[in-house]
């Protein structure tokens, strides 16, 4: 499939995603941020539903997906006194950060660097499957999009990398590189909905053949050369693209895919699953995989949303959607 002219309005299928859907983006990058050096604070999204969406029973084992900082884990071992919980992070600062953070419930919690695509593989290596429960809260935690030398942000001077997890993969600049100009705008307007992305794409393309793309502010000039400055909708003109190699770089809807092929097959029969999402695309997914499958029955009809409150206190949450299924089988 390639990139549609810059005049084209129809939307492209997505993996998973059935062709003429529509995808609505959401921002993650918090535009009211100041420039301050960031320790590893993660504001936990959804904290008590999450909880309430699990049901931790004594003796259970709880899978958190996407450990982060840990306030979802840290939540769920607090509600239980008697519930273990194997927790997964594809980035070991991540991984380290929440180890100290859980240091205090000792073995009731065991960690593992993978993917949370391989979570069928991980939970059998280490003789875990089935559990009670496994619940991801999906996309990057604060520090990650915050911390300069990851590459993640456009209003902060580092390399660009993208990769949640730096040990390995290609970054963003070997991404850009590898790809020609029709495959880069191809994955800015599927990932960014970016329907500027050929002008992008070309822009981007040239900076990098004059040797002039290599920190992230230069990436943001190459993509404000093509577009302007100006900001539309009160979003900067190069998030989208930002957000759309960041995608790309951590195959993320790839992930979210073989994550919900995976959970039939870890979850016990009247154990829980439950996603958090920030974007369309990975609802849809989410809602398809519960919806579409006889291993569930589907406990939120509608996503579950965060209070006004929460929204008022934490930008990040405000475009957070929970659904929660229940696995089939023994009821
Ligand atoms: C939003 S944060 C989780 C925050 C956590 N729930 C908390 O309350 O502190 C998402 C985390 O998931 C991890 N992650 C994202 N995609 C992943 C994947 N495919 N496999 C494993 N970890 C992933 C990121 O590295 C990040 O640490």
């Amino acid at each position: 499939m390639s990139a549609p002219t810059e005049s084209a309005t129809a939307q492209l299928a997505l993996p998973g995603i059935e062709e003429g859907a529509e995808v609505e983006w959401t921002w993650a990058e918090d535009e009211s941020d100041d420039m301050m050096p960031t320790s590893f604070v993660h504001v936990t999204v959804m904290r008590a539903e999450v909880v309430a969406a699990m049901a931790p029973v004594p003796g259970g084992v709880y899978v958190d997906a996407t450990l982060g900082g840990g306030g979802h884990a840290e939540a769920i071992l607090e509600a239980e006194p008697e519930a273990r919980l194997i927790g997964l992070d594809r980035d070991p600062v991540a991984l380290e950060a929440a180890g100290q953070r859980l240091a205090r419930f000792g073995d009731r919690v065991r960690l593992v660097h993978t993917t949370f695509g391989r979570v069928e593989r991980a939970l059998e290596e280490i003789g875990q499957a089935p559990v009670q429960g496994v619940y991801a809260d999906l996309g990057v935690s604060s520090p990650q999009l915050d911390a300069a030398e990851r590459g993640m942000s456009f209003r902060r001077e580092g390399p660009i990398d993208m990769r949640m997890d730096q040990t390995s993969g290609e970054t963003a600049l070997e991404l850009m590189d590898r790809l020609d100009d029709d495959e880069l705008a191809n994955v800015i307007f599927r990932y960014g909905d970016e329907r500027r992305s050929r002008r992008i794409a070309r822009s981007i393309k040239k900076a990098l053949e004059e040797g002039e793309l290599a920190t992230t502010l230069d990436l943001r000039r190459a993509i404000v050369r093509a577009v302007g400055p100006v900001r539309v909708g009160g979003v900067d003109p190069a998030t989208r693209t930002f957000q759309a190699l960041r995608i790309a770089v951590n195959r993320e809807v790839e992930e979210l895919e073989a994550l919900l092929e995976g959970l039939p097959a870890v979850v016990a029969p009247s154990g829980h699953a439950a996603i958090i999402s920030f974007h369309s695309l990975e609802d849809r997914l989410v809602k398809q995989a519960f919806k579409g499958d006889d291993a569930w029955h589907v406990v939120t009809k509608r996503p579950l949303v965060p209070s006004d409150d929460e929204g008022a206190q934490n930008v990040r949450a405000r475009s957070a959607k929970l659904r929660v299924a229940r696995r089939a089988g023994e009821d």
